[in-house]
């Protein structure tokens, strides 16, 4: 069993997406235990994001990451962090494989409407880091 981080981005909320991302998860069988919306502040978005700080993308990143509310969720499963990932498709949307939520609505490598945790260490602290225990329903 596996848990994991899954946000559907700015871009995604403003977009209407939040229903057929939802679906997609429930349709693959993976249990959505979390779930709220938030409007990220800076330092927020700045701490979420703090493994890519040096990189030459990343003011970009907090400042559409901060442009409006994104959904926040907790999903649940045998390897939810794998089948959230591949759910989602590669970070370019040029590059994820058809049907995937980036390759069907994501509009560029920035706004690419969702975000999973990579592996099971990122995935703990991007949980803890949005969720604290009693807002998880088991
Ligand atoms: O989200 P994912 O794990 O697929 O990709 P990442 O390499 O961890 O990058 C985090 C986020 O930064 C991406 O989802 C994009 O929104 C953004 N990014 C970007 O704007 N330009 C890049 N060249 C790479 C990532
Ligand atoms: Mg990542």
């Amino acid at each position: 069993m596996q848990r994991t981080l899954a946000i559907v981005k700015p871009d995604g909320v403003a977009s209407g997406l939040i229903g057929e991302v939802v679906k997609r998860i429930e349709q693959e069988g993976l249990r959505i235990v979390a779930m709220r919306m938030e409007h990220l502040t800076r330092s927020k978005a700045e701490g979420f994001y703090y493994v890519h700080r040096s990189r030459p993308f990343f003011n970009s990143l907090v400042e559409f990451m901060t442009s409006g509310p994104c959904v926040l969720m907790v999903l649940d499963g045998p390897e939810a962090i794998p089948r959230w990932r591949a759910l989602m498709g590669a970070t370019d949307p040029q590059k994820a494989a058809p049907g995937t939520i980036r390759r069907d609505m994501a509009t560029g490598i920035e706004r690419n409407v969702v975000h999973g945790s990579d592996a099971p260490d990122t995935a703990s602290y991007e949980v803890n880091y949005f969720f604290t225990g009693t807002q998880i329903s088991s």
